[in-house]
């Protein structure tokens, strides 16, 4: 019945949009059908940039869980559980970090891009923490002997890496884990309102779950093709990112769309509110399903309790196979 085992997390850093949905998200909720799958929100991760001021934290993690519900990950088929509430990811982090060299941490490429990037928005990330980021995501995964982690490009060094610790792991102390598999996410296609890829620190984010209201405002906001004036010139689709919009949400109606647009039949604000539409009506269950539990906040922390309850069980184990292998 299952594929293999599946691990993944993701930081609660703030609001989640609709570009991290699309990328990520909607993945997830397609592999929990035919996977054994451990989602994690990863707090412990977030520590390791954004250590001064924690007092969000406990608001973003709810905000993540209400958005992986909302998307339609089923609690009753996976174990959906807030890293910091499984100690062992803690644990197993301190004996990898035992095992592992400086150098392999040092030379991964987010390590001295982010370090950097970090640094001259004034944050002091020089820290024993940040270092070891891929070092705990190693250590989120193997407690769970996942097998394949469904990832964005980005997180592929920290995939290598792991791979590495768990050979290294293995030929010291015997065959304790399985070398996981990154699984790439399809590159997410959506892009921003401006045309750039949709992301927080752009400031081009359509927001996941805002409701339809919220979402039409954005929607508005979507360039279009900067030649067309007046809704009497003839618009050019391919240079009009709400047409690519078009493409992903609505593709019924893309020809005649393209068409309208061509022959200057349609203008650009009723394309979007056809557009702002057709998105609205195709994230309808989402908007549902995040109000529902949105109202249920003691129902979101016993789905949490749960899955942390669920997941110890499977962490404790490995825990006692890496101690005996270690002689501890
Ligand atoms: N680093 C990942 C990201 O930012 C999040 C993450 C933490 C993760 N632990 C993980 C992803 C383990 C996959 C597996 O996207």
């Amino acid at each position: 019945m299952t594929k293999g085992r599946i691990f993944s997390g993701m930081q609660p850093s703030g609001r989640f949009h609709l570009g991290n949905y699309m990328g990520a998200l909607e993945n997830w909720v397609r592999l929990q059908h035919d996977h054994e799958c451990f989602f994690s929100i990863v707090d412990l991760h977030a520590l390791t940039s954004a250590y001064e001021n924690t007092s969000q934290l406990p608001e973003n993690i709810h905000n993540m869980a209400l958005d992986w519900l909302a998307a339609g990950l089923d609690p009753d088929k996976n174990t959906i559980f807030v890293q910091s509430h499984v100690k062992e990811h803690a644990e197993l982090h301190l004996l990898l970090s035992m095992i592992t060299p400086l150098s392999w941490l040092e030379r991964v490429p987010t390590y001295k891009d982010k370090l950097q990037q970090l640094g001259t928005q004034g944050k002091d990330i020089n820290t024993y923490g940040f270092l070891g980021y891929p070092e705990l995501m190693t250590a989120d995964i193997i407690l769970y002997k996942a097998d394949i982690i469904p990832v964005g490009e980005d997180q592929i060094p920290h995939l290598e890496l792991c791979r590495e610790i768990v050979r290294r792991f293995n030929n010291l102390y015997g065959p304790v884990f399985p070398e996981p598999q990154a699984k790439l996410s399809k590159a997410a296609l959506l892009p921003g309102i401006d045309g750039r890829k949709m992301s927080k620190s752009y400031g081009n984010a359509i927001p996941y779950a805002a409701g339809p209201e919220e979402l039409k405002k954005r929607v508005r906001m979507i360039v279009t093709d900067p030649q067309r004036i007046k809704k009497t010139d003839a618009g050019n689709p391919e240079v009009c990112t709400a047409f690519k919009f078009h493409k992903i949400f609505n593709t019924e109606n893309v020809a005649e769309i393209e068409g309208a647009c061509r022959g200057a039949c349609i203008g650009c604000v009723e394309c979007k509110n056809r557009l702002a539409d057709r998105m609205n009506e195709s994230l309808a269950d989402i908007y549902a399903r995040r109000e529902y539990f949105a109202s249920k906040p003691s129902m979101v922390r016993e789905i949490l309790e749960a899955g942390a309850q669920k997941a110890r069980v499977v962490a404790e184990a490995t825990m006692a196979d890496v101690k005996a292998a270690m002689h501890l």
